[in-house]
C-alpha cells in the first residue's frame, strides 16, 4: 500500500489532500453523516496513555457505523513483551479494516503499515508526528478565521518533545501561517527553525506573544525526559506559564489552544484556560470530526 492509503504524518501529505480532509470535516459538522462505515472494525492500538486521542476515534468510527477493537498497554499481552510486529499479526487475523496507532517509537505507524494490508493512522508516534491533531488544530482555527494564510501562530513550551508541535508547524507553515516557536532553549534546539521559512525561534514569551493571532500551549512531557531540562518548575512557571497577564501582548482576540492533558497553573494559567478566548474544549469536539473525515477517507468504499 502506498503512503496515500495511510495517514502517517503531515510530512508527506499533499496539500490537496489535507484540504480535502479539512472540507470532509466541515461537511459532517453540517450534516449528521450517513453509516458509510457500518461492516467495517477498526483497531485501536494504543501503547502509550491517551484520552482524548482514543475516545475520539472511537466516537468517530461508530458515528460512521464501524465498529472498534481497543487494545491498550497494560491490558494485554504488550506488557509481556510481546513485539509491536507480533501483535500486530494477531490482530491481523481478526480482520480489522483499518489500525489506528500511538507508540512511544517515533516510526512505529510506518513499520505497522509496511506489514499490513491495511491503511495505517498514527495517533501520535514518539517525538515525531501526531497528524490528526495538527489537522483538528487547522480546522479549529478555521472555525474562527476565513483563512490561515498570513496569520500568526505563537508555539510555546516543550517544543523539542511534541509530536504536536512538530505536526502543527509543519501543516501551519504549509498553509501560509507564520509560526513562532518559544520555550526555554533546551527544549527548543536551534534545528526547528530549519523546518520552514516560515518559522521562526525565540526564548522569550513576550516576543513570541505579541500580536500573536494564535497562542498553542503544550505540556512540559515528563515522561520523555531522562535528564532535567529546565532549573525547577517554579522556575518554568516564571518564566514560561501563559497568564493573562502576559496574553495582553498577543491580539486581544487571539485564539487560546492547547492539545491537551493541560496542567493548569505550570504552562497555562486557569483563568486563561477558562478564558472566552479559549478554544481547548472546541479542539476536543472538532477532533471527533476530523477523526470521522480521515476514517471516512480512508476506510469508505469510494476512497
Ligand atoms: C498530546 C500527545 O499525546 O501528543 N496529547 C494529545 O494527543 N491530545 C500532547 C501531550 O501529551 O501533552
Amino acid at each position: 500500500m502506498d503512503t496515500a492509503h495511510h495517514l502517517l504524518g503531515i510530512e508527506g501529505l499533499a496539500t490537496p489532500r489535507i484540504e480535502h480532509l479539512l472540507e470532509l470535516a466541515r461537511q459532517f459538522q453540517i450534516a449528521p453523516p450517513p453509516r458509510s462505515l457500518a461492516g467495517k472494525r477498526l483497531l485501536l492500538l494504543f501503547y502509550e496513555a491517551s484520552t482524548r486521542t482514543r475516545t475520539s476515534f472511537e466516537v468517530a468510527a461508530r458515528r460512521l457505523g464501524a465498529e472498534t477493537v481497543s487494545v491498550t498497554a497494560g491490558a494485554s499481552s504488550i506488557e509481556k513483551g510481546e513485539s509491536l510486529l507480533d501483535t500486530v499479526y494477531t490482530l491481523r487475523a481478526m480482520a480489522v479494516d483499518g489500525i489506528v496507532v500511538r507508540h512511544s517509537s517515533s516510526g512505529a505507524p510506518h513499520l505497522v503499515a509496511c506489514h499490513v494490508d491495511v491503511p495505517v493512522v498514527n495517533a501520535g508516534d514518539g517525538m515525531h508526528e501526531h497528524p490528526t491533531q495538527a489537522l483538528l488544530d487547522a480546522f479549529t482555527i478555521l472555525r474562527h478565521r476565513p483563512s490561515i494564510e498570513g496569520l500568526t501562530v505563537a508555539i510555546i513550551g516543550d517544543i523539542l518533545h511534541s509530536r504536536v508541535a512538530r505536526s502543527n508547524l509543519l501543516l501551519l507553515s504549509r498553509l501560509g501561517a507564520h509560526v513562532r516557536l518559544c520555550g526555554p532553549r533546551t527544549l527548543l534546539p536551534p534545528e526547528f527553525a530549519a523546518f520552514s521559512d516560515r518559522v521562526s525561534l525565540t526564548y522569550d514569551l513576550e516576543e513570541a506573544l505579541a500580536g500573536a493571532d494564535v497562542v498553542m500551549v503544550l505540556r512540559i512531557q515528563m515522561e520523555r525526559m531522562r535528564e532535567s531540562f529546565f532549573p525547577s518548575e517554579a522556575e518554568y512557571v516564571a518564566r514560561y506559564s501563559v497568564t493573562s497577564e502576559r496574553l495582553r501582548a498577543a491580539r486581544p482576540d487571539a485564539l487560546v489552544m492547547h492539545p491537551g492533558p493541560m496542567i493548569r497553573g505550570v504552562e497555562i494559567s486557569a483563568d486563561v484556560a477558562d478564558s472566552p478566548q479559549s478554544v481547548i474544549r472546541e479542539q476536543v469536539e472538532n477532533g471527533v470530526l476530523i477523526r470521522m473525515a480521515v476514517l471516512r477517507e480512508l476506510l469508505g468504499e469510494t476512497a
